[in-house]
């Protein structure tokens, strides 16, 4: 008896898990939403990797120009919560150094507006309009 209702136990677990996939957003989502404007600084650190307007050069980052924003908040919620593998890659940062992160790392950084906001400057930037 003890064993059957330690296996259903188990099993209503493992189904949980297997539905769970829920990524809970970053944190800050009831912060101010960030302006196009305001948030081009920060599109900046990202294009050091991914490339002006998100459309990468190099073989290990993706490009990210013209991807639907929803899909790239998840791609950042999943990184900040270690979802996602992150490798590391170096960059030339604001000041010209040779720096290596990791986008676990990057996402740390950001709050869900900024997310978002960049989300979308991304998304616009695949037609062109990134500034
Ligand atoms: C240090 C370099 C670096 C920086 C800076 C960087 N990224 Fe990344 N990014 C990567 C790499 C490498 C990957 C691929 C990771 C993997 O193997 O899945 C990636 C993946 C992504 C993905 C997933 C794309 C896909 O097709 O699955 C998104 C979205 C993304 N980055 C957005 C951003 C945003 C937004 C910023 C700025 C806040 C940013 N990245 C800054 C290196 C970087």
């Amino acid at each position: 008896m003890k064993v059957s209702v330690l296996i259903i136990v188990l099993a209503l677990g493992a189904s949980y898990c297997a539905f769970a996939q829920d990524i809970p957003t970053l944190p800050g989502k009831d912060l101010e939403p960030v302006s196009p404007e305001s948030v081009l600084p920060l599109a900046r650190v990202c294009e050091s990797c991914h490339g002006q307007d998100g459309q990468s050069t190099r073989d290990e980052v993706p490009v990210i120009a013209g991807k639907p924003a929803a899909e790239i908040v998840a791609a950042l919620e999943a990184f900040y919560y270690f979802e996602r593998h992150c490798p590391k890659v170096d960059y030339e940062n604001a000041e010209g150094a040779i720096e290596s992160r990791s986008m676990c790392d990057i996402t740390n950084e950001l709050n869900q507006q900024e997310a978002l906001a960049l989300a979308r400057y991304f998304e616009a930037a695949g037609n062109g309009s990134g500034q």
